[in-house]
């Protein structure tokens, strides 16, 4: 347990290179290893999550090296996987068990997998069902729950697949498993979701075709590796947002930050809620980046609805915070996939924030935040992130601005996506960075 630090007076200032995206990192290191040759990955992200996508990859024979943010694969195509001799260890990460299901979904043998509580908690019936469809084969546990086994196949065949909801895990688990179908795999979305695996599919050699919101592959075992840059996370850029609007006197810059549109919805909201932040050296390299510099301001509250949850799915507990401390109420609503994501955000943010003297009311697909609550405790209060990284993220930043002692039982969850968090938080409180 620690205590977290509040704001200085003179506020959070610098400049900060957040680490690199975690969606993108777990994409370089699948597509490493199905491409031919060796993919060289600058500015990975060394976090837990992505960590385990290495682990299971490794366990499966794919030979990569990585030194500090640097990592290599080694790849020889879609064939080459071995027998592992141990269960593949998927950690808390949705996100490697639901596309390593796709990408895994025709190998000559079996193969156990198992997750922490969390994600043992978390559905697969979502990449299950389309992927049985397809002439994949699962064993999980009654409710379609990890612990379980990927078993050995030799047939896939295409499909064509309305997601019910509009997930880029699920998409890419089928786009994964289409490479290696007989004819065409078809996906189509309800809304957009992030396109991380289609931009590197393409980057890699692959042939796709997309058609708005929607995307078709072919078998295919000729991808080429690459040099792949993976720019900074707005998922974690997202903190040191929302933390230098609501901490007064504050400036930070941030730098090259990933701006692809399928995920840059924290800063369209913001934009909304009134908030002025500027990009600069906008750059694409694979996916678009730019320096971001934003200094405390004032938000007003606004209406998010169902169109604007997935690209912003990940960020909606800091937008939580950030709506508190906004002029009038924030109404968040078709957000109900926060529910099964690693905590039941919707039902963490609300307990959470609530403690520390906010007013939000639980709504079954969202929040209403009733904005211009300060944030104080009587006591010292101790929090709890219930392990999960984003949820401790928001409790660090909400410190920041809350009078009195907050203290945290779990800060190492935020391993899970940005380890050295709390480092770099210090760093802008004393102006250092
Ligand atoms: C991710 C997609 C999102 C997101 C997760 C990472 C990805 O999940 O919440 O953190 O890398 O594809 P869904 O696609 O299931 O919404």
């Amino acid at each position: 347990m620690i205590t977290l630090q509040a704001a200085n007076p003179a506020g959070l200032h610098g400049t900060l290179t957040v680490p690199g995206d975690k969606s993108i990192s777990h994409r370089a290191l699948m597509f490493g290893a199905i491409a031919h040759g060796q993919t060289r990955v600058h500015n990975f992200l060394t976090s837990a999550d992505v960590l385990h996508t290495m682990g299971v990859l490794r366990a499966l024979g794919v030979e990569i090296t990585q030194e500090g943010t640097e990592a290599t694969i080694e790849g020889r195509g879609l064939k080459h996987f071995t027998a592992p001799t141990r269960p593949l260890d998927m950690g808390n990460s949705g996100t490697s068990t639901r596309l390593l299901m796709g990408l895994l979904a025709k190998q000559p043998f079996d193969m156990e997998m198992f997750g922490d509580a969390s994600l043992s908690r978390r559905p697969l019936d979502r990449v299950a069902k389309p992927l049985t469809a397809m002439g994949a084969k699962y064993q999980l546990t009654d409710d379609n729950y990890l612990p379980g086994k990927i078993l050995a196949n030799q047939h896939l065949n295409g499909i064509e697949y309305h997601l019910p909801v509009a997930s880029a895990q699920v998409k890419s688990a089928i786009l994964l498993a289409g490479l290696q179908a007989g004819g065409t795999t078809t996906v189509i979305s309800p809304l957009a979701s992030r396109d991380h695996t289609e931009r590197m599919l393409e980057q890699f050699g692959g042939h796709l075709q997309v058609d708005g919101l929607k995307v078709s592959v072919q078998a295919q075992d000729d991808l080429q590796a690459q040099d792949v840059t993976v720019p900074a996370d707005i998922s974690s850029a997202a903190f040191f947002i929302v933390a230098a609007i609501i901490t007064p006197n504050s400036k930070l810059s941030l730098r090259h930050v990933g701006v692809n549109p399928t995920r840059d919805g924290i800063l369209r909201l913001l934009k909304r809620m009134g908030a002025e932040i500027t990009l600069s050296n906008k750059s694409t390299v694979g996916e678009p980046a730019a320096d971001l510099t934003v200094a405390s301001q004032k938000l007003a509250g606004i209406t998010i609805t169902a169109e604007d949850i997935p690209a912003v799915v990940d960020e909606l507990p800091i937008l939580a915070l950030a709506a508190t401390q906004a002029q009038g109420d924030t109404l968040i609503s078709g957000a109900e996939e926060l529910r099964v994501k690693e905590t039941d955000r919707i039902a963490v943010v609300v307990e959470t924030l609530n403690q520390l003297g906010a007013d939000i009311e639980e709504r079954p697909d969202g929040m209403l935040i009733h904005g211009g609550t300060p944030l104080k405790t009587s006591q010292p209060v101790e929090l709890s992130a219930h392990g999960d990284h984003r949820i401790a993220m928001m409790i660090a930043v909400a410190a920041l601005v809350t009078d009195g002692t907050v203290r945290l039982q779990d800060e190492e969850s935020m391993a899970v996506s940005y380890p050295n968090f709390l480092t770099d938080l210090a760093q802008t409180q004393a102006g250092e960075v």
